[in-house]
Parts: C-alpha cells; structure tokens; sequence
C-alpha cells in the first residue's frame, strides 16, 4: 500500500519537519513542507539544505542526490498547498491547541478521504487528534527521532480508532520506502521511548538543580560511563528544553507520577528563553 504513497505533506519545518521532509525527498518522495509563513518556509529550507549539506560532507550522500532531494521539496506558507497530499505528517510544536488546530484544518483541506493524517508528537493522545478530524481511523501517530536523517528508529502510534490499514500502510512507508525501522506502541502518554527517556532527563536536571554534581560531570558520566552518544543534559538542549518540559507536562497530565513532574529549574529555564541548541543556551552554551 505505501508504493502507493508518493506525495507527502510536513506540516512545521523546525528541527524535526525539516529532518522527516529531507528523508522523505531523500527517498524519492514528492514533498511539501508547510510552514506558518513564506519567511519560516525560508528557513525550514535553509535547515533542510544545510543537512544534506552536513550528509554529503560525511560522505553519507552524493552531491547529485543531495540536489534531487532538495529540488523535490517545496516549501509554502500556506495549508491549502497540501490539498493534493496522500499523507501528511504533522510536526509543529508540542502544544496541543496548535496540533489540534492544524488536524482540523488538514481534514477539510486534504482532499483524498483516504489520505494518512499522522503526527510527530511525542507525547500527545492520538486520538485526542483524530478526534478533531471526520476520519479519525485515518489518523495516527508516526514518532520519528531527532536528528531525523541519522536515527532509524520510528514509532508507529496507534489510537482505539486506527484502522489496521491505516497502521500497516505508514508501517510499509516507515520501513519500505524510508527504511526506518519500526516499532508499535498503544496510545499512552510518551509512547515507548519517551515513557522512558523522559524520567531520566528530569533526574539529571533534579541532579543539576540540587548541586549534586555539574552538567558537566553528570554528561561525561554517562558519555564515558555508559558509552552513551551524548549525555541527559546535552540531549535535553538537543531535543529543546521546551519540548522536554512539555512532554513532561503530558506524561504527568496522563500518569500524576512525580517522577514525570517537570523540575522548577527546567521550567525557569524555559521562562528564560534558554532552550538548549536552538537559542545558543542551555545547560551548555552554542557557538
Ligand atoms: N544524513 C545522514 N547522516 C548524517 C547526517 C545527515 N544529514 N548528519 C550526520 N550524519 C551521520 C554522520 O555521517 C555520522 O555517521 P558515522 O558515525 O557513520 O560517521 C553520524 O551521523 C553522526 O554525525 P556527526 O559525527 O556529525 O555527529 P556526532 O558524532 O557528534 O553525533 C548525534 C551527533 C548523531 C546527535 C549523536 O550524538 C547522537 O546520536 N546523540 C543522541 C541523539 C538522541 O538520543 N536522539 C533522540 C532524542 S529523543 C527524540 O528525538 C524524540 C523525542 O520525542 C524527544
């Protein structure tokens, strides 16, 4: 079913639309990045060049490949440019109210009554989403991995109403035609790895916060310790202390377990505008 699927819509073109859109060009796909306005739709380009840039460098990419990939996505200000889609893959940030709002408007604007609406997030109820839509069977969660391009992993997420088409065909997309590597997870707050990851994020910032060690040294711990690519709070500032918080929010919204319970400095933190990578402050500091 998913030969079937060669024009793919990304709505959101930050670090992880602009990421699915380049593996979705990358595989030969027609894409069309949304983005709030023409000049975010400026930068989500500038993002999505600047990767395959960074994967022809390290070799993973012929310059030739690079050029098809980018030529393959359009990037728009406007919605009604993914009428024509066969799946869209929703990826704004994670705040319901702007992902429900998006769901909403995709189902009118979506032609195809058999179209895939899918969602990136990482922690939001399924099918608080596909209930916003007509085809809430048609709706379901795609979860890929920051950053995008390098990750294989994509959970496929689904609510009580997606049907088990729906399921296998963004299963063959995943696999097939992206060559990711799948795995399943009911409708639950954080999903698999969010479940997992984000408690352990949070104790690294109670550690940070309580004076315990410094983010340093709680990095270079598990970096050196448990061979880990890179340590909590250098993945935190990766994946956005906004993100971290809000899918905190979400996992203790659904569970009232403390360990989900986002920490007073990571909140300060964010109040600040100190967001990790993206604003250049975190835990640690950007050049
Ligand atoms: N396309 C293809 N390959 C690329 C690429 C691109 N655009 N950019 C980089 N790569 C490849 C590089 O070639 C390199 O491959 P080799 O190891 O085979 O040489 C590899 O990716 C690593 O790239 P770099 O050397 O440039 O970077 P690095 O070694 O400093 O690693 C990192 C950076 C990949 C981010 C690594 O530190 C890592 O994997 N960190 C953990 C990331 C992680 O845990 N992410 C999950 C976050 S949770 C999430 O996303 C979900 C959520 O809901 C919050």
């Amino acid at each position: 079913m998913s030969a079937g699927i060669a024009r793919v819509g990304v709505v959101g073109g930050g670090q992880m639309g602009a990421g699915i859109a380049e593996v979705c060009a990358r595989a030969g796909l027609d894409t069309v990045v949304c983005e709030v306005d023409a000049v975010a739709a400026r930068t989500a380009r500038d993002r999505a060049a600047a990767s395959l840039g960074r994967a022809v460098r390290r070799g993973k990419l012929e310059q030739a490949a690079a050029d098809d990939a980018l030529a393959r996505m359009a990037f728009t200000g406007s919605l009604d440019d993914l009428a024509d889609r066969q799946l869209v893959i929703e990826a704004v940030i994670e705040n319901p109210d702007a992902k429900t709002e998006v769901f909403a408007a995709l189902d009118k604007i979506v032609e195809d009554p058999t179209a895939v609406l899918a969602t990136n997030t990482s922690s939001l109820p399924i099918m608080r989403l596909g209930m916003t839509t007509q085809r809430a069977d048609r709706v379901v969660g795609l979860h890929f991995f920051n950053p995008v391009p390098v990750l294989p992993l994509v959970e496929v997420v689904t609510s009580l109403h997606t049907s088990a088409g729906t399921t296998t065909a963004v299963e063959n997309f995943a696999t097939r035609t992206l060559g990711k590597t799948v795995i399943r997870s009911q409708d639950r707050a954080g999903f698999v790895v969010n479940a997992l990851l984000i408690p352990y994020l949070l104790s690294a910032v109670r550690m940070a916060e309580s004076g315990f060690a410094t983010a340093a040294d709680i990095d270079a711990g598990m970096e050196l310790g448990c061979a880990h690519p890179m340590g909590p709070l250098k993945l935190a500032d990766l994946i956005g202390l906004d993100t971290v918080a809000s899918i905190a929010e979400s996992l203790y919204d659904e569970f009232r377990e403390p360990l989900y319970a986002p920490p007073p400095l990571l909140q300060r933190m964010v109040e600040a505008g100190l967001l990790g990578r993206k604003t250049g402050r975190g835990f640690h500091t950007y050049g």
